[in-house]
């Protein structure tokens, strides 16, 4: 009889083989899971953790659209919102094994391939939208982008969300005082996890697709995140309270997995490279639409208490968060931190 021990053996060695073959550099003209048929348009799956209504969701539709209208229909692309195929660290994996074509993690879920885009982390960082978007131009955040080559994917565009927020259910989160005792969940990464420290605060990496049932169960108190998050995640059912900081960013990389990028005919890797440009407009627009569009939808809702915090009780955070940079410079590099704050200028 044929057992179960044969069968795992014989499922690893098929396993092994796939991964052989794209390791080879088979050229994957359509999903790695399906072995491409002449005539059937290649496709690409998208896979992101956010609603379909948010800056990341829209202009991922944004650019199925334009591709398959761009190739005629010889490439398809299958969008997959809200962790439906994959969460953050799956998604991360399965994208660096070709088995997701596209996906665009927020920058700060890199960590683990690069812990020099921490510096998206760093508090107080950039003042406003103008400043990251020039960092972006930097050869400091060209490099950053490089880095990913090494891991089968290529960076493709700088996607922006917006400023963090802190929200909890506790208290009204007004000085460093208020944090004390509470626990945060954070994205990832060292340098979240000390400025809750700095705070008095705990805090635990929570994917973003478990953290609404995280707040919910008290398993922690609060998060940070950008107003459209928040309002799309609904984390006003929730949470009480959310202070307006604007602390730090949440951005994404939008990566392709390379031996797929390198696989396609010239004329279709054009057209990748073209409705990306294109969807990358939109999306920075549609970032800083919605960013309004839901601090607005947050105060009309009524259900947190919001306060902007003024800039005096800004610099108390402010001043007791600076010695960050110094903790995480060797970490971030001095050449990325400074490139950042000239960008800031
Ligand atoms: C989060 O985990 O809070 C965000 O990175 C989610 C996202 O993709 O915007």
């Amino acid at each position: 009889m044929f057992n179960k021990k044969k069968l795992s053996v014989l499922l690893s060695i098929t396993l092994a083989l796939s991964l052989t073959a794209v390791g080879c550099g088979t050229k994957p003209s359509a999903t790695t899971d399906k072995p491409a048929t002449a005539g059937a348009p290649i496709v690409v799956k998208f896979s992101h953790v956010v609603t379909a209504d948010t800056p990341k969701g829209k202009a991922a539709d944004k650019f199925k659209e334009l591709l398959e209208q761009k190739t005629a229909g010889k490439m398809k692309v299958e969008v997959y919102p809200s962790s439906q195929l994959y969460g953050d660290k799956e998604e991360l994996e399965q994208a660096q094994a070709g088995n997701v074509q596209i996906i665009a993690p927020s920058i700060t879920k890199l960590v683990g391939l690069n812990p020099k885009i921490q510096y998206v982390d760093l508090p107080f960082l950039f003042p406003d939208n103008k400043a990251v978007y020039k960092f972006w131009e930097s050869e400091a955040n060209k490099k950053l982008m490089n880095s990913f080559d090494k891991f089968s994917l290529k960076g493709l565009a700088m996607w922006p969300n917006g400023f963090k927020q802190f929200t909890d259910n506790k208290r009204p989160l007004l000085t460093p005082e208020d944090f004390k005792g509470l626990k945060f969940r954070t994205q990832a990464g060292k340098v979240l996890e000390a400025q809750f420290k700095t705070l008095g605060a705990g805090s635990a990496t929570i994917a973003f697709g478990e953290t609404y049932a995280a707040l919910q169960q008290g398993t922690v108190d609060g998060q940070e995140n950008t107003f459209n998050n928040i309002d799309t995640q609904k984390y006003q059912e929730v949470q009480k309270y959310l202070s307006v900081t604007n602390h730090g960013r949440l951005d994404y990389i939008v990566l392709i997995n390379n031996t797929f990028f390198n696989g396609l005919a010239p004329d279709l890797q054009k057209a990748v490279l073209d409705s990306m440009a294109e969807a990358t407009k939109f999306e920075i627009e549609q970032a800083e639409l919605l960013d309004k569009a839901s601090l607005e939808s947050l105060k009309k809702g009524g259900k947190m208490q919001i306060t902007e915090l003024t800039p005096a009780q800004l610099g108390v955070f402010q001043k007791l968060m600076e010695p960050l940079y110094a903790e995480f410079e060797s970490m971030i590099s001095k050449e990325v931190i400074d490139a950042a704050k000239n960008a800031s200028k």
